[in-house]
């Protein structure tokens, strides 16, 4: 795994989570979930729709508010009330419909709710923007991270779908000091287009951040990421890694198909509910 080179003693989890639980009415999303991001791995989490992915991710980014369980910043225990919560903790998030305002520029869309002021009187009273400062800044972002866009005064919404969700990646990439959060970040680009985000991946973890990938493309995890967490029914039920399991393997853990035994193998389970999409929450007592 990356990051944990030449180190003897067991690393801490930068982001960890134990035994979350967030129902919804009789829906139980995230149904005593543990969750461990270690210092700059690339963590893919995997899991069929309805799994609970993007409910585990919520509350790891302060959008939703468990019911129960335990979320640890650097071990410390932590509670977020909301997505700004997070963020203090250097934790931002890449949600699944990007969040960028179409109307406005790059340069706007990365300083979204961030916007610099100018110095002195003109930024402190007359709440002038600091327009240029943040021009060059997003040019400098967007360089470094490899996103060729023309014009830092363009608006979003000329541009296309790989470019935009560079953007969305580059202001996390520029604001997360702690861990970078990307809920399906390829679902809706074409090849190159992933490849091109899969490469900014690569590149921020090389700037030693961990980044905690939410992906449904196989190839896609199998290339970037250090370690597999797969969700099921709302919980992990497994943390594999890429180099010592094949994507058929993995398929077989989302699907029920397979389980981690007690001996820490794989083993096939007979009779498997195939499927994350139909269940009600614990108990269903009617
Ligand atoms: N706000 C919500 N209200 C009611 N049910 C929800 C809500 N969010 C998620 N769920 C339900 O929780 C389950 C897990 O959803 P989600 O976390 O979106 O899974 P995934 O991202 O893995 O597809 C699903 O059954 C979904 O319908
Ligand atoms: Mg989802």
């Amino acid at each position: 795994m990356t990051g944990v080179d030449g180190r003897d003693a067991p690393l801490e989890p930068v982001l960890s989570a134990r035994a979350l639980v967030k129902r919804f009415g009789r829906v139980t999303a995230i149904d005593g979930s543990d969750f461990d991001l270690m210092p700059g791995e690339v963590l893919a989490v995997v899991g069929d729709n309805g799994a609970g992915k993007s409910s585990l991710i919520k509350a790891l980014s302060g959008a939703l508010v468990p019911d129960e369980g335990e979320i640890r910043v650097d071990g410390r225990p932590v509670r977020f009330h909301g997505p700004l919560d997070a963020r203090r903790h250097g934790i931002e998030t890449v949600y699944q419909d990007l969040a960028l305002a179409p109307a406005q520029d790059v340069a706007s869309n990365l300083f979204l709710g961030r916007e610099r002021r100018r110095p002195g009187v003109l930024g402190r009273v007359f709440r002038l923007l600091d327009t240029r400062g943040m021009r060059a800044e997003a040019e400098r972002v967007l360089g470094e991270l490899g996103i060729g866009v023309r014009s830092m005064s363009q608006p979003v919404e000329t541009l296309s779908g790989g470019q935009r969700q560079g953007v969305a990646v580059a202001r996390a990439a520029a604001f997360g000091t702690r861990v970078v959060i990307m809920d399906e970040p390829t679902a809706a680009l074409g090849v190159a287009e992933s490849a091109k985000v899969l490469d900014l991946i690569g590149r921020i973890r090389d700037r030693g951040l961990p980044v905690v990938l939410i992906s449904h493309n196989m190839p896609h995890v199998f290339e970037i990421a250090d370690r597999i967490h797969v969700h099921r029914l709302g919980r992990r039920v497994a943390l594999v890694s890429p180099a010592e399991r094949t994507m058929n393997e993995v398929v077989g853990l989302i699907t029920g198909a397979l389980r981690v035994g007690a001996d820490g193998e794989l083993e096939e389970v007979r009779d498997a509910v195939r499927t994350g999409l139909t269940r009600t929450g614990g108990g269903t007592a009617e």
